[in-house]
């Protein structure tokens, strides 16, 4: 099969496009042929090589010389111990690495249906960022209905699906982005749109009840003080000078946390569904080639995405 290798830690051009063994599902696996796929920041993050992703993905060398974690495609091959899925289902997928290939094993609980409304390209832009928007607002921010909710990075892969999917909820949302994108942000449902080049002068006349930062780039000092009394902030990137505050906020009333996403079919199917209810859409930012792969990461690795860098590997 054809797979983007990665050799050794390092810029895009590292990336190789090669001829790799198909590999065979173990059973309680399946064989999925990939149509598409999608970059998320941990695929160039690791490629770079940043130290603390070294002691999990391999230190001196990636373990696994593929990348990728998003996947929309086809069953081709069932595991003996496989009882949900069957061959030819469409799904879609999140797995840790190996999903830039033309073929993956992985655990059916990984899984979900692909939404029939939505084709392989779109859909496979769905895994990861939704997975981690849902779980931020449902999970670490117990979101209701008439909350008010501040995204930070509202145009980016995980702010698209947070922002459409507190508006599900029924919160009122307050997306914040750079001027490019806000018609964007408030195309997708958003309350208020806030300019991020303006950012404490607008933001000083509210309070929220869940901040997410859904950019990796803000700081629970940064927005404490936005935050209503019970208020919660939500990192999507864990950084060290958020560590001792985090810890601090244990014992007040106003909470800050941070979380690391499950790859949990369930959720997946969750999402899914509200795909095919409507409520849901897949942004694109642009579609690379599996051959164009490199230039896929140094676009998404510039970090100002409108929704999903997608790449497609199968035609559809
Ligand atoms: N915890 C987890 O399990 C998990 C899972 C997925 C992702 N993440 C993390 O979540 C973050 C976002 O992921 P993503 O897939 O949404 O990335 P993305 O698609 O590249 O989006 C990045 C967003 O950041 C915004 N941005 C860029 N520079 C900024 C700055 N200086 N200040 C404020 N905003 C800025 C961009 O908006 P503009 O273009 O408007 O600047 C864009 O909306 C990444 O750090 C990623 O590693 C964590």
């Amino acid at each position: 099969m054809r797979a983007a290798i990665l050799p050794k830690y390092g810029p895009a051009a590292e990336l190789q496009v090669q001829s790799v063994e198909t590999p065979t599902p173990s059973p309680n696996q399946v064989l999925v042929k990939i149509h598409a796929s999608s970059i998320n920041p941990i695929d160039w993050k690791i490629r770079n090589g940043f130290f603390v992703l070294r002691l999990i993905f391999g230190f001196m060398r990636p373990r696994n010389h593929i990348l990728g974690i998003d996947f929309s495609g086809e069953i081709i091959e069932l595991g003996s111990a496989i009882t949900k899925f069957k061959l030819q289902d469409q799904v879609i997928g999140a797995t840790i690495g190996g999903a830039h290939a033309e073929y993956i094993c992985v655990e059916e609980s990984k899984l979900a249906y692909k939404p029939q409304s939505m084709s392989f390209q779109e859909s496979a832009g769905v895994p990861l960022a939704g997975l981690t928007a849902l779980q931020a607002l449902r999970d670490k921010g117990n979101i209701g209905p008439d909350q008010n909710i501040l995204i930070y990075g509202a145009s980016g892969g995980v702010g698209t699906f947070a922002v459409q999917l507190g508006n599900y909820w029924g919160s009122n949302i307050t997306g914040v982005c750079s001027t490019p994108s806000i018609p964007l942000v408030k195309s997708l449902g958003a309350k208020t749109v806030i300019d991020r080049t303006n950012l404490d002068q607008q933001l000083s006349k509210n309070q929220y009840d869940i901040i997410f930062d859904a950019a990796g780039h803000g700081s629970y000092g940064t927005f404490k003080k936005f935050l209503t009394p019970n208020g919660i902030f939500i990192a999507s990137t864990p950084h060290m000078r958020d560590f001792l505050p985090l810890l601090l906020t244990i014992v007040g009333r106003k909470k800050a946390k941070t979380l690391i996403a499950r790859l949990d079919g369930q959720d997946l199917a969750i999402i899914s569904k509200q795909i095919e209810e409507g409520h849901v859409r897949t942004i694109i930012d642009s579609i690379y080639q599996l051959e164009d792969i490199a230039s896929a990461h140094l676009h998404a690795e510039q970090g100002h995405s409108k929704g999903k860098v997608i790449v497609q590997i199968a035609n559809e």
